[in-house]
């Protein structure tokens, strides 16, 4: 164990103890200091590691020592009062080290929703959505963007992300469809492994891992719409056999349990009418004994509340059937009151102690692993790594790959380095066009995302503008009702929206998008269509007065990558990921489709 870079100020002497101990026996395993942690520890102490809050709903700071609290998190949207990098790097060190001034000096883990870049923290690089990355079909551009997002993360001090999400949606009409990489499992598979080892590769400089979490075991993009929250989608239930579950979804989660993710998010939604927060049969016969899974298992927000029964059958419930760590938050049921149950649950042995103890031990393992006992502490070494020109230039390379060209009649690209200017005129218009939350989508900033300047980034329009080739001039026309260019490229698409927010029992486009475009031809222009939205939507009854039509997804930051496609400077690689019916509602299941899976237009 080496000497620690940074002691914290204050260190308690049982600290001392096991730091002399584990460094005097510089061979001292894992195990060890495992074995050695958990002799001493107290139920209070045992039950406070197995215990997550939001850092916003502690009642005091000084819980973390004084309840040996394992674990905070940043939900969507939980950041520090000023969202500066700096302020992230001294609320991690802050929490940090109230955890090492503990009896025990156990250092906390600190998890948040890292899903398409550092996306809580303003300034940093935001990539595609999965469904996004999806469309690249490409593990390489996937670990590069979760390796950029991991160095983002690992510089504020940050060790955990709770992604990828490796879903596989099926009903587009679930407002989670867009954090899924595609609606095959396979391409799911190849993209979740891409993602963990990207998000798990040590960062190069501080060597301080970050962990990654495969989400949400399982079937949380297979429910039976209707059986949702609001009777929509989210959190519903999946009905299918173990056997098929074992062809469809596991072999994704074994891929990623074998590239090493560290810990797994169980799913709020029920299968076969069981919540999987509460099913042993899933939690430990199948991802801990059969699949072999030895980080750990993190709840959802309050998961464990949504198994029937009261609060204290749901904790015996959840903790027996295989959950390690509960993420209580601490917004609903507070955190004081699920450690006493815990406790309680302890001491009449309705949760027996060898249960307990595998939990804290796999945690202990975790924090172990990724060098939370070496390096607990972090300093603003590395904070040029958030929003650096480089990642930025992965994700623009990201968002080129991204774009699916579904229809071009003979109008893309806009410019041709070959022949003479063909549209010196392009009006640019619709709410996408200048909107950079629009084009971010949903958990950016905060947990629903936001119009407009929410971020540091590159809007679409700003993109076409900045690189318009000689010849070319881009005039922003938001209803394309006042400037007759000769072609019109109009951004359409879905307000941000996140989890059962986004359920929907409609995916019609919307009037006033519709409007825009009718404007444009009424003008006699060309109209060049991009969709930002989370899934396919209905286009079948439209798409035949659009002269050309590209999805586009949830691009992020660097709109920048939408004019490199639409000038011709890269050749549309994009493909679908989801195959879009004709009726979008259908998702999967529909036999009438407009465009398949893997189908996407290039230039020659
Ligand atoms: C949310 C989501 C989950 C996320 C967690 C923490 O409800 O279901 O994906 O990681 O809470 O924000």
């Amino acid at each position: 164990m080496t000497i620690t870079k940074y002691f914290p100020k204050k260190i308690s002497l049982s600290t001392l103890i096991i730091f002399a101990f584990t460094s005097c026996q510089p061979n001292t395993t894992n195990e060890q200091t495992i074995e050695s942690l958990l002799s001493q520890m107290t139920i209070a102490e045992k039950v406070g590691q197995i215990t997550q809050i939001d850092h916003r709903f502690l009642d005091d700071h000084s819980d973390i020592t004084d309840y040996s609290i394992g674990s905070l998190l940043s939900g969507g949207g939980s950041h520090p009062k000023e969202n500066t990098l700096k302020a992230w790097v001294d609320l991690y060190n802050g929490y940090q080290e109230k955890a090492l001034a503990s009896r025990l000096g156990i250092p906390l883990i600190y998890g948040i929703d890292a899903v398409h870049g550092h996306n809580n923290v303003k300034g940093a690089t935001i990539f595609p959505h999965n469904i996004g990355l999806g469309a690249t079909g490409n593990a390489d551009i996937v670990r590069l963007v979760s390796e950029a997002t991991s160095s983002e993360v690992a510089a504020t001090g940050i060790n955990w992300t709770f992604a990828p999400c490796i879903a596989t949606p099926q009903d587009y009409r679930w407002g989670r469809t867009y954090e899924g990489f595609s609606s095959d499992p396979n391409l799911v598979l190849k993209l979740g492994v891409a993602a963990v080892e990207g998000y798990q590769s040590a960062n190069k400089k501080n060597q301080r891992k970050v962990i990654a979490c495969a989400k949400h075991f399982i079937g949380d993009g297979n429910t039976v719409f209707g059986t949702g929250i609001k009777n929509l989608v989210d959190r519903g239930n999946t009905i299918m056999t173990r056997e098929t579950l074992k062809e469809t979804l596991i072999p994704a989660y074994q891929a990623a349990v074998d590239a090493g993710v560290q810990t797994v998010m169980a799913s709020y939604n029920s299968w076969n009418g069981v919540k999987c927060h509460g099913s042993k049969e899933l939690l430990t016969d199948i991802l801990k004994e059969e699949m072999g899974f030895e980080g750990f298992i993190i709840s959802d927000w309050q998961g464990i509340d949504e198994i029937p029964g009261d609060y204290k059958s749901d904790i015996v419930t959840s903790i027996n059937a295989g959950m390690d760590m509960v993420m209580v938050s601490g917004e609903g049921e507070p955190y004081k009151k699920f450690m006493a149950l815990l406790t309680e649950a302890i001491e009449e042995e309705l949760i027996p102690m060898s249960r307990i103890d595998d939990a804290v031990a796999r945690i202990l393992k975790v924090k172990l692993e990724v060098g939370l006992f070496d390096e607990p502490l972090m300093d603003y070494e590395y904070l040029s790594e958030i929003g650096s020109k480089k990642h930025r230039e992965i994700a623009r390379d990201a968002v080129r790959q991204s774009v699916v060209v579904l229809k071009n009649e003979s109008i893309l690209p806009l410019s041709d380095s070959t022949k003479e200017v063909r549209w010196s005129k392009i009006v640019v218009a619709g709410k996408g066009a200048d909107n950079l939350g629009m084009q971010c989508g949903g958990w950016t900033i905060e947990w629903q995302g936001g119009q407009g300047d929410i971020t540091e980034g590159t809007t679409i329009l700003e993109g076409l503008v900045e690189n318009a080739p000689p010849g070319i001039e881009i005039i922003h026309d938001p209803r394309a009702n006042k400037v007759k260019g000769d072609v019109a490229v109009i951004i359409i698409g879905e307000d941000p929206y996140t989890e059962f927010f986004g359920d929907r029992d409609s995916l019609n486009l919307n009037k006033e998008d519709l409007q825009v475009i009718e404007n444009a031809k009424a003008q006699g222009m060309k109209v060049v269509v991009l969709l930002t939205s989370g899934r396919p939507m209905n286009i079948a009854n439209h798409i035949d007065n659009w002269d050309a039509f590209a999805a586009i997804w949830l691009p992020g930051t660097e709109g920048a990558g939408i004019s490199d496609v639409l000038y011709g400077r890269y050749n549309p690689t994009g493909r679908l990921s989801f195959p879009w019916p004709v009726q979008a509602e259908e998702g999967t299941s529909s036999s009438s489709l407009i465009y398949d899976m893997g189908e996407g237009l290039s230039y020659e």
